[in-house]
């Protein structure tokens, strides 16, 4: 038993990236099994603060082997743009940074797909990052138009791909909006040609080289992106992502069998965010003079990949259930508990009503859950300034009881808490 998964319980930005940083000391491995750069990840060491998308957080620490699985899909441009921000940081990137052969590629004609179907308003938009990630997994599903990063690396191979591809791609966008630009598959050749040369030191048989870490005695660090409610299967569907990001995914999405993992970690936003649409019961959408618009700019909720404002709202202990469930975690961190200071009284949604009736089961259609209203249990607030806190005994009586509540609620344990975004405002259970 060799590995630990870090996994988000919410809809994403649950802080994952800091409990990854936390937790680099002692692992030997961090694998990136699902999504792309729709991710971000933000670390913050004193005056130093770091911002991934598409690479494992676990890059930062140069003795720790990171590894871009055969589930993710990968956009070249960004790979290259991000390692070149860690190196211009000061963070050395070389060897210790691999990518999946298997991994699929994503390619300028998907950023079009994906945008025929957001633009305009649609109702059926689901409010994605726009990087490609749903046209990307859709090609890699259908078989016939998915390009690997091994396929990138075989010239004559990938112009044929493109030569067949492109064209398809370029009718289809063309039906739906004559006025883009068709691309041209040679110049696409050219320019995943350069970014090839600059993946092909990084590219390998992941699969094979995690296998032989555990092997040889390695611990290895998983890295879910997204939330498990914007998990393809198991969450609110249709507004969720296009990859398995509960710890089901590391087994498809790694070649790691999930039998290997020992400690499940999920981590809680000490409130709820959510980007894009979908239902949220428990969202405080309650205008600009509003609690909501008031833990937005406390909390920092703008999303790190496409800026815009995260709708949040209060903790919702039945989606909780549901995921800590689902994801089959052995404890939990409870994250951004500082946002909190200086409220008179906190909610935690318990049950919901729906159709006259109290249920504490999450539904599991999307329109099901759109009806449901919350019922909450009131918690009294504290006003004290928590984020210098080091230590459970310095926390205020009422901090600790809206924690122990949420731990008692899940039957879980807390295993950190953390009242700031800083690696040492965290408190250690
Ligand atoms: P991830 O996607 O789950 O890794 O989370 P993000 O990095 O997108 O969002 C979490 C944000 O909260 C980042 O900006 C972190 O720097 C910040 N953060 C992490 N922990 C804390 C905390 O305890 N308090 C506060 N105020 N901010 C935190
Ligand atoms: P991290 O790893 C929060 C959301 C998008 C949209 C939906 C589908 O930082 O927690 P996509 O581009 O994936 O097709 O968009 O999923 N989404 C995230 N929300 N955090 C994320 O990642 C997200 N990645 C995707 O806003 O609602
Ligand atoms: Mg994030």
């Amino acid at each position: 038993m060799a590995g630990t998964c870090v996994v988000g319980l919410q809809w994403g930005d649950e802080a994952k990236g800091k409990i990854v940083d936390l937790l680099s000391g002692e692992h030997q491995f961090a694998v990136r099994y699902n999504g792309g750069a729709n991710a971000g990840h933000t670390v913050v060491w004193g005056n130093r603060t770091f911002r991934l998308s598409l690479l494992p957080t676990g890059v930062l620490h140069p003795h720790l082997q990171a590894v871009i699985g055969n589930g993710v899909v990968v956009y070249p441009p960004r790979f290259v743009e991000e390692v070149n921000q860690l190196i211009e940081g000061g963070v050395r990137v070389g060897d210790n940074l691999v990518i999946s052969d298997h991994a699929h590629v994503i390619f300028p004609y998907h950023l079009e797909e994906e945008k025929l179907i957001e633009s305009g308003g649609s109702s059926n938009a689901i409010g994605t990052t726009g990087r490609g990630i749903g046209p990307c997994y859709q090609d890699k599903v259908s078989r016939v138009y998915g390009i690997r990063v091994g396929d990138l690396l075989k010239p004559d191979f990938l112009r044929e791909r493109l030569e067949f591809i492109v064209p398809r791609k370029n009718k289809l966008i063309h039906a739906f909006n004559p006025s883009v630009t068709p691309f041209d598959p040679q110049q696409v050749c050219d320019q995943y040609s350069a970014f090839a040369e600059k993946l092909r030191p990084h590219v390998r048989n992941t699969t094979k080289l995690l296998q032989d870490g555990l092997n040889a005695g390695k611990r290895m660090l998983f890295e879910a992106a997204q939330g498990s409610l914007l998990d393809i299967d198991h969450g609110t569907f249709p507004y969720v992502t296009s990859s398995s990001t509960l710890p089901s995914g590391i087994w498809a999405g790694s070649g790691i069998s999930t039998r290997k993992i020992d400690r499940i970690i999920g981590v809680i936003k000490a409130y709820t965010s959510r980007v894009g649409r979908g239902p949220f019961p428990t969202e405080l959408d309650d205008g600009p003079d509003g609690l909501g618009e008031r833990i937005r700019k406390i909390g920092r909720e703008y999303g790190t990949v496409t800026g815009r404002p995260r709708r949040v709202g209060w903790l919702d202990a039945v989606a909780l259930r549901y995921t800590s469930t689902l994801a089959d975690v052995n404890e939990v961190t409870f994250m951004l508990l500082d946002v909190l200071s200086g409220l008179d009284e906190l909610f935690i949604c318990t049950a919901y009503e729906y159709r006259g009736e109290r249920t504490s089961d999450f539904p599991s259609d999307a329109d099901d859950l759109a009806a449901c209203k919350p019922i909450y249990e009131r918690l009294v607030g504290w006003h004290e300034d928590i984020s210098t806190a080091r230590a459970w005994a310095d926390l205020p009586s009422n901090a600790q009881r809206y924690v122990e509540r949420v731990s008692e609620l899940l039957q879980l344990r807390v295993s950190y808490v953390s009242v700031g975004p800083d690696r040492a405002q965290t408190i250690i259970r």
